[in-house]
């Protein structure tokens, strides 16, 4: 169903057209002034300068054919439509004309929320984690948001494939190689000789590959010996060693099982799992043709294609495609899995996430990706790169000892801080408390990470996430329960109730609450649009205290007209929907109680 702003706009094109002037000056946007109006136009302003026309004027003529329209419909939209000096245009919406349009939002299945009329398929490419490393919260920001990008662009309608693109190729894996020849020389895989079948369970459990990698890459560091059999086992693994290869299925084999347990305890899923070695056999075939067609050049000995534009304010360097060595790099694999996209999905979208750091990576990637047709011509390419996430010293997050801080232990930590403060609230009973402090500091971890800018660094504080008051998950969460509970007492007095109907607002606070529910799917749209997660956390608090405010000021279970309680409890029911539809697309669940 569309926007009840959208709707709003609509109203303002035909006046704007009926007055004689271009309905492109009809943008309608939510006040800036709400102790002024609701809504507001300012085409009025912008059009002056075509019409030679005092802007005032133009104002009174659009609302003058807007009554018009207004006084020949059935329904009025406007309860006011007011020109001020110099020439905006204040609108406030019809009560009876919000009411119904809620109700409308409760009838339609989706909530509200626009369907894609050209439904898109997009791969998104998020996770990132690489084999052997445990995950640690770097990668965290790109699941969390991640998995919510993935949610919101489902929900309005487009099919979005989430590929892990696990790191499976690079020197980690030359790196574990060489570490388990050290430990385990006798490993049948490490026997040139060996001709038999290599072992179906792996000699290895993964806290001792996470115990490897650390110390065969600090020992690379020093070791100049040890580093360059390290790089000879990668080349051999790459090229196809009968041993390597078997230990590097096995190696992922293990790690992809745990990984999996982890994405789990984050509610984060992937369609595919698969990884920069699934790109590999494109490469032969991609770098000839851009030597053949004349993109690549060598310059040192490296195979290079240049990307600075004439319009760039910066330098961007050109992108590598194969080093002198004849190695290949994270950017030739990136390119060679566009290649595999486009061949298996040929999908009309590609979204990367990762740090920001990457950035420069990825505009490379992209306009060598354009330039030299690897990618489709209509395939648009998007890199959303975060920010890091600080400890309260504003430096990267750390343990206490100053080591990386392991996922699981970051949630640990969030949920034991959860169900001290779910304890002390008292309304869960003690052997649930477990149990909803998982649900609870889930919702914590995630909304405080998607209530900030992606873009921007943020401080990972678990004392604010957890709280029960301000901008966090737990009080969304509370929210939530408190309009289930209310909803479950009115429903044990009147067990027979039918659905009720929406009645215009009756008070201030009534109308805020009917007015910030209709945003939803505005704000949904528009969070995808610019890959932005945070703006649905925005309205969804914003949504929270609309209604914490109505509820404050309203007795809903003692009202005596049966009619207006009825309406309320229809009102309750959709507000609880929204919450529940855009926590669900944030990537968490409400409680029963907490
Ligand atoms: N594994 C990479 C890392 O840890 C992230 C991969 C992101 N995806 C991509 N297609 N480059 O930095």
């Amino acid at each position: 169903m569309k926007d009840l702003i959208n709707i709003l706009e609509n109203e303002l094109r035909q006046a704007f057209r009926a007055a004689g002037y271009d309905e492109s000056y009809a943008k309608v946007v939510v006040s800036n002034r709400p102790d002024l109006c609701e809504y507001q136009c300012n085409g009025a302003m912008a059009a002056a300068k075509q019409y030679h026309k005092a802007p005032i004027m133009i104002a009174k003529d659009v609302l003058a054919a807007l009554s018009e329209r207004e006084n020949t419909s059935e329904c009025s939209v406007f309860d006011k439509a007011e020109a001020v000096n110099p020439g905006f245009i204040n609108l406030d919406a019809a009560p009876a004309f919000l009411a119904s349009h809620l109700n409308g939002m409760a009838e339609d299945p989706r909530c509200g929320i626009p369907q894609a009329e050209k439904p898109k398929k997009i791969i998104l490419d998020y996770g990132g984690p690489n084999v052997a490393k445990p995950l640690h919260v770097g990668h965290l920001r790109s699941a969390i948001i991640g998995e919510c990008l993935k949610r919101l662009g489902r929900a309005l309608g487009n099919e979005v494939i989430g590929d892990v693109h696990l790191g499976d190729w690079g020197l980690q894996m030359g790196l574990l190689i060489t570490e388990m020849q050290e430990r385990h020389p006798d490993l049948p895989y490490f026997d040139d000789a060996f001709e038999g079948e290599y072992p179906a369970e792996a000699p290895f459990t993964i806290s001792e590959l996470e115990e490897m990698y650390p110390a065969a890459s600090a020992r690379s560091k020093e070791d100049e010996e040890y580093r360059a059999r390290a790089l000879e086992a990668t080349h051999s693994l790459q090229e196809g060693k009968r041993g390597y290869h078997a230990l590097w299925k096995k190696i992922v084999e293990v790690s992809v099982a745990d990984l999996k347990k982890n994405y789990e305890k984050l509610d984060v899923h992937f369609d595919l799992w698969k990884s920069e070695s699934d790109a590999q056999p494109y490469i032969p075939d991609m770098v000839k043709k851009l030597k053949e067609e004349g993109y690549a050049h060598y310059d040192q000995g490296a195979l290079i294609v240049d990307v600075a534009e004439e319009s760039d304010t910066k330098e961007i360097p050109p992108c590598i495609i194969l080093k002198s060595d004849g190695a290949s790099l994270y950017s030739t694999t990136d390119l060679a899995t566009i290649v595999e996209r486009r061949k298996l999905f040929n999908p009309d979208e590609l979204i990367y996430l990762t740090d920001k750091r990457q950035e420069m990576h990825f505009i490379q990637v992209f306009r060598t990706a354009r330039k030299a047709g690897i990618a489709a011509p209509d395939t648009v390419m998007r890199h959303l790169g975060f920010g890091t996430m600080n400890g309260k010293d504003g430096k990267p997050f750390k343990t206490r000892e100053g080591g990386v801080m392991r996922l699981e232990y970051l949630i640990r930590d969030i949920n034991e801080e959860m169900e001290k403060k779910i304890l002390e609230n008292r309304n869960v009973r003690e052997e649930d408390a477990r149990e909803t402090a998982e649900i609870v500091g889930l919702a914590a971890l995630k909304y405080g990470d998607l209530s900030n800018q992606a873009s921007k660094d943020y401080i990972f504080d678990v004392e604010k996430f957890t709280s029960f008051e301000g901008n966090t998950g737990p009080y969304i969460l509370y929210t939530i329960v408190r309009i289930k509970s209310i909803l479950e007492r009115y429903g044990k007095e009147h067990p027979d109730a039918a659905d009720g109907t929406i009645l215009p607002a009756a008070g201030a606070a009534e109308k805020k609450l009917m007015l910030a529910m209709t945003g939803f799917g505005d704000v949904l749209t528009g969070a995808f649009a610019e890959l932005m997660p945070h703006r649905i956390c925005q309205f969804i608090y914003e949504l929270a205290n609309a209604f914490n405010s109505f509820y404050h000021e309203t007795k809903i279970l003692t009202e005596e007209d049966p009619a207006k309680q009825a309406s309320w409890i229809a009102l309750l029911k959709l507000v609880k929907r929204i919450m529940e539809e855009g926590i669900e697309i944030l990537g968490f669940g409400a409680p029963e109680h907490m």
